[in-house]
C-alpha cells in the first residue's frame, strides 16, 4: 500500500507540473489576447484542480499512517520542529501545499465568478501562478530542501 501511494504520490507530480504550466500559459494567453472564456478553459481549470485534490488526499493518507518515516516523525513531533529535514516533512510540505492547493481553488472558484472574460482569464492566471510557485518551492528536488528521486521506480 505504502509504496504504491508513494508511486503515484511522486509521478503525479510531474502531471501536477505539466498541467499547470498549460493552464497558466492558456489563462495568460487567453488574457492578454482577448479570447472568449470557452467550456474548454473551465474545464483545463478543472481538471488541474483534480490533479491538485489527488496530490491532497494521498499525501494526507501518506502523512497521517501510511508512511512509516511519518510514524515516525510524529511519534516525537516536537523533536521533528528542531531539525530541518524532519521540519521539512512534519510542516512545511504539509501546510505549503495545503497552502497552495486552497490559493488554486479560490482562484478557480473566482474565475467562474468574474463579469468578463478578461477577468475569468486574468483571475485564474494569477492564482494559479502564485500556487505554482508555492509548489515548486516545497517539492524535495534536494535544491532548497530535502532530495527526492525525480522518476521513481
Ligand atoms: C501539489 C501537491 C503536492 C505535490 C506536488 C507533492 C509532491 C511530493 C513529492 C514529489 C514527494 C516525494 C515522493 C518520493 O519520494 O518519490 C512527496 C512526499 C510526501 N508528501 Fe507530498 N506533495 C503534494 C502535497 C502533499 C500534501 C497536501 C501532503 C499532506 C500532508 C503531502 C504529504 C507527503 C508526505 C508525507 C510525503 C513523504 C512520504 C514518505 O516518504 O514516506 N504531500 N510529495
Amino acid at each position: 500500500m505504502y509504496d504504491i501511494l508513494l508511486l503515484l504520490h511522486s509521478w503525479l507530480r510531474w502531471f501536477v507540473l505539466g498541467m499547470a504550466v498549460v493552464v497558466i500559459y492558456k489563462n495568460y494567453t487567453g488574457w492578454k489576447s482577448g479570447l472568449s472564456w470557452s467550456d474548454q478553459d473551465r474545464k483545463m481549470n478543472t481538471y488541474l484542480m483534480i490533479l491538485l485534490h489527488s496530490q491532497l488526499v494521498i499525501g494526507f493518507a501518506l502523512y497521517l499512517g501510511v508512511s512509516p518515516m511519518m510514524k515516525n516523525i510524529l511519534s516525537d513531533f516536537g523533536a521533528s520542529m528542531k531539525n530541518s529535514e524532519l521540519r521539512f516533512w512534519s510542516v512545511e510540505h504539509l501546510f505549503g501545499m495545503v497552502a497552495a492547493i486552497v490559493i488554486a481553488q479560490v482562484g478557480a472558484s473566482k474565475a467562474k465568478k468574474q463579469a468578463t472574460d478578461a477577468q475569468k482569464f486574468r483571475t485564474a492566471f494569477v492564482y494559479f501562478s502564485i500556487a505554482l510557485l508555492l509548489i515548486l518551492l516545497m517539492i524535495p528536488f534536494g535544491i532548497w530542501n530535502q532530495e527526492r528521486p525525480l522518476f521513481r521506480m
